[in-house]
């Protein structure tokens, strides 16, 4: 038997019992004739005893241990003299009389410890070893928890685990597919799936209702701390419900999630927010709604004044911050500055304090008068020792995600966004296209299968961008942890879906012929949801990034640096695929 306990299990309650532990050894110190060994498993750390007048070459023998070798003891739980009260164990140690190496270990390229000296490379590159520090397990163990409380809940609720397969044709979800080549049918290919969309809804078509799966999905696309080529959907749908149903039962798991994980008990419903609302007040279809600062639109106060900058502009508005007219020049600066990056592409920003006696002093008074300035005062309903900041442009939309990115830093810099403050919104009434500028024709906003709003159908031909869908995200925090939709179930409908967005008769029939058709064998009304459980995990871990919650996680560039993929084939695997590289210079 390698062990009788683990090393996080032992308490004064065991003194005097022999056990036997495995597991690393995490740090070892000699203090005069004793030799002490933390060590280490997945459960904790339990301090070893080495003594040189009991057993001198036992204590040899745990001398010549380093870092990181798999041993295991036999020996005596005794109490210990200095107790640490740090760690659940604190109170006891082992008193060694045996002891077996059972692998030893070179140095590891950075140090296990909560606070290790390995930059984000090396530990990437080791990440096997950068899975045994306790904050990056711990992510693990907070992960396994939460598919545990989900499976929990909705099993509950007669939801049926269902998989879906992986290697299957496109889905449309926006996003680029990865692709397989299949050996057995030459110059053909499958996709790997954005979302499992299709199948759940052919299975509703099959009848069963209440489908779920924790499924892994893949998507080609520009990578960004909440963003991953492979992650992992809560996927579920269902049968016979309307936008309600499906938000009482996703706001009904968020809930338990929240009081089974993070103990925290939240009684009263979601706020909620139109698309076209959220768009308006704070630029974003996943406003953080923590803190308030929401957009002042200032097009009738400032327009018009002689400051060609704002005379020119399609959009003028601004925020305020509140006490923070004690922001000095070289902050407003790097204000500045920050909303000039290419990645936020303002070209300027102006700023107005209000002084104690509550004047306006701004970075315009040579275009406005006082007056104009208190009216712009009100507009805010600021007061004195505020700041308003206030940004322009010639493109509405941009503009306002602009002002977006200046708020969040304004929130990150006055400390209004607690990680363990949580504001959870159900964002409603998705417009059901949007236009794509590139290719000039209208493109689903959540996907194609999504059904217009009942009293917006009569649009579809004539106001086509303003008809809104039956869709609803749930943003926490500024983060979109899950969308989902009601359906289309009726084929025509689904047809003139895909006539609006530009695919003849013949493309939708190649594309999509068997949901045409599998809806024509009596669908039923059906929408569901789908979760991000990696943006759940790192939102209830305080991670800066989904990466963290994830076992073997993608680098920025979307490479596992530690398997080294993706890598060029052999040739023979190539010939074998009926493929040729042609990568153009
Ligand atoms: P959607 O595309 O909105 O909807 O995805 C659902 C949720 O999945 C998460 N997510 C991601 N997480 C990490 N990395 C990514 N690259 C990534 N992309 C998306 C987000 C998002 O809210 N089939 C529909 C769902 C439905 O209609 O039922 C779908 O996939 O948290």
């Amino acid at each position: 038997m390698f062990r009788t306990n683990t090393c996080g299990e032992l308490r004064i309650s065991d003194v005097n019992k022999q056990v036997t532990l495995s597991g690393w050894v995490q740090r070892s110190r000699k203090m005069g004739g004793m030799t002490f060994i933390d060590l280490r498993d997945r459960y904790g750390i339990t301090q070893l005893v080495f003594n040189e007048e009991v057993d001198a070459e036992l204590c040899e023998k745990a001398n010549k241990l380093g870092r990181e070798f798999v041993i295991q003891v036999v020996g005596i739980v005794n109490e210990r003299f200095n107790k640490n009260a740090n760690i659940p164990t604190g109170d006891i140690e082992i008193i060694v009389s045996e002891l077996h190496v059972l692998n030893a270990a070179v140095t590891p390229p950075f140090t296990i410890e909560d606070n290790t000296d390995g930059g984000d490379d090396i530990r990437m590159k080791y990440r096997y070893l950068d899975l045994r520090r306790n904050a990056v397990r711990s992510n693990l163990e907070l992960r396994h928890q939460m598919v545990m409380e989900v499976r929990k809940y909705l099993d509950g609720l007669g939801f049926l685990e269902v998989e879906t397969p992986i290697l299957i044709g496109s889905t449309p979800e926006g996003a680029r597919d990865f692709v397989v080549p299949s050996r057995m049918n030459p110059g053909q290919f499958y996709a790997l799936p954005q979302s499992p969309q299709l199948f759940k809804q052919l299975l509703m078509v099959s009848g069963f209702d209440r489908y779920f799966q924790i499924a892994k999905c893949f998507r080609d696309e520009d990578l960004r701390a909440d963003r991953q080529p492979e992650f992992t959907q809560i996927d579920c749908e269902m049968s016979f419900v309307e936008q309600e149903d499906v938000i009482t039962i996703f706001e009904g798991m968020a809930k338990h999630l929240f009081k089974t994980i993070r103990g925290i008990e939240i009684n009263e419903p979601f706020a909620r927010m139109s698309w076209h609302d959220a768009m308006k007040t704070y630029g974003s279809d996943k406003p953080d709604i923590r803190f308030g600062m929401q957009f002042v639109e200032l097009m009738d106060v400032l327009k018009g004044h002689g400051f060609s900058v704002f005379d020119d502009a399609a959009f003028i508005g601004g925020i305020c911050a509140e006490g923070a007219a004690t922001y000095t020049r070289k902050q407003l600066d790097a204000l500045t500055d920050f909303v000039k990056r290419p990645q936020i592409g303002a070209k300027g920003l102006v700023y107005a304090r209000i002084e104690a006696d509550g004047t306006v002093k701004s970075s315009v008074d040579k275009f406005y008068s006082q007056e104009t300035l208190q009216q712009m005062k009100e507009a805010f309903g600021a007061k004195p020792g505020d700041l308003i900041l206030i940004l322009s442009g010639d493109d509405a939309m941009k503009t306002r995600k602009q002002l977006c990115e200046l708020r969040l830093e304004m929130g990150n810099q006055l400390g209004l966004r607690d990680k363990n403050t949580f504001a959870c919104l159900w964002v409603v009434d998705f417009p059901l296209f949007e236009w794509d500028e590139e290719s000039k024709r209208f493109m689903a906003m959540h996907h194609p299968f999504t059904s217009p709003k009942p009293e917006d159908v009569h649009l579809l031909d004539s106001d086509t961008g303003a008809v809104r869908a039956n869709a609803y995200d749930m943003v926490i925090n500024g983060v979109e942890v899950g969308g989902g939709s009601i359906r289309i179930h009726d084929s025509a409908l689904q047809n003139k879906m895909f006539e609006l967005m530009g695919f003849t008769p013949e493309k939708a029939q190649e594309q999509f012929g068997f949901l045409m058709d599998a809806f024509k064998f009596g669908a039923p009304p059906h929408g569901g949801l789908a979760y991000g459980l990696d943006r759940w995990v790192s939102l209830f871990a305080g991670l800066d990034s989904i990466r963290d919650c994830m076992a073997f996680p993608k680098n920025n560039s979307g490479r596992d640096v530690m398997i080294d993929a993706p890598a060029p084939l052999e040739l023979s695997q190539l010939e074998e695929l009926n493929l040729k590289i042609n990568i153009k210079e």
